[in-house]
């Protein structure tokens, strides 16, 4: 695929490097339309059946991670485009379809589906410039990527609500306090900072990061019981791993682990 509204690059020196994608629509704020969004699935798909990828970055720009859904593109919208057109559904999701991890490295503006794509990576590290919102309460209409799902979720009903509702931002700091992002750094090391965790997430056994990542996305979507035994049952097939021999005679040994992927 040509990439017009992505820029695709990999980063990293080790026999597993980072994904990393930009989000270049500069001049619409990188306003998410479904070209970028196509783009944007099949650069993570390639990533995540790509053998020597570990861990995949999502950023945007020092001025926007990215402004929501294109509103222009669908201003004209009635109920035949967006429900017929199974608007959101069709090219949104497939970032929930990726099984390695996917960070989102966020500075400036996260706003309406922008904010909710951040949501749907599995951890936000936001730029001490990064702004938080879901304001499509505005455009008379509400939140349709996730964002009154996931949002309660990371940072309970009244914060969420007092967003969504009046539509007011909430900068980087109090997202890091409310805990909607996993750390806040300066914007100059942004980049340097995520790249770093992705860096030591691609050193791992893909396996057990992959478990884990399923295991804490079950959090979300079950009861407690049925969440701890779908960890349990992950942690006891991990047992079964060359990896976890390594791993752990490494420890007993003092030595660092060289893990090789079975
Ligand atoms: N869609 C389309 N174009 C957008 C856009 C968006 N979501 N956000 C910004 N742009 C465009 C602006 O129209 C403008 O284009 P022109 O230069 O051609 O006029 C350009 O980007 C720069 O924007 P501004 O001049 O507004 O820049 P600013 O610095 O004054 O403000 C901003 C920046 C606060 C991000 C402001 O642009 C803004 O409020 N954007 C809209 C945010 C929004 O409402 N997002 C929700 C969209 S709906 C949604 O996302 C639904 C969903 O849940 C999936």
């Amino acid at each position: 695929m040509v990439y017009e509204n992505i820029l695709i690059e990999r980063r990293g020196e080790g026999p597993r490097q980072t994904g990393l994608i930009t989000l270049n629509r500069p001049k619409q704020m990188n306003a998410l339309n479904d070209a970028l969004m196509d783009e944007l699935g099949a650069a993570l798909k390639a990533f995540d059946a790509d053998a020597g990828i570990g861990c995949i970055v999502i950023t945007g720009s020092e001025k926007a991670f990215a402004a929501g859904a294109d509103i222009s593109a669908m201003v004209n919208f009635n109920l035949e485009d967006s429900y017929g057109g199974d608007f959101i559904t069709r090219n949104w999701e497939t970032i929930r379809t990726i099984r390695k991890p996917v960070i989102a490295a966020v500075a400036g503006f996260a706003l309406g589906g922008g904010c909710e794509l951040a949501m749907m990576c599995d951890f936000i590290i936001a730029a001490d410039t990064a702004k938080f919102g879901q304001p499509e309460i505005r455009l008379g209409i509400i939140p349709g990527a996730g964002g009154t799902q996931r949002l309660p979720r990371a940072l309970g009903k009244a914060k969420a609500m007092d967003m969504i509702l009046t539509s007011r931002m909430m900068d980087a700091a109090e997202a890091e306090r409310g805990g909607l992002v996993s750390r806040v750094v300066p914007f100059a090391d942004l980049m340097t900072v995520t790249l770093a965790a992705a860096e030591s997430i691609n050193e791992l056994s893909a396996m057990s990061v992959m478990m884990a990542k399923e295991s804490v996305n079950r959090a979300f979507e079950g009861t407690l019981a049925d969440g701890v035994m779908f960890e349990r049952r992950l942690f006891h097939s991990l047992f079964a791993t060359a990896d976890q021999k390594e791993g752990m005679n490494a420890f007993l040994s003092k030595r660092k682990a060289t893990f090789k992927q079975r």
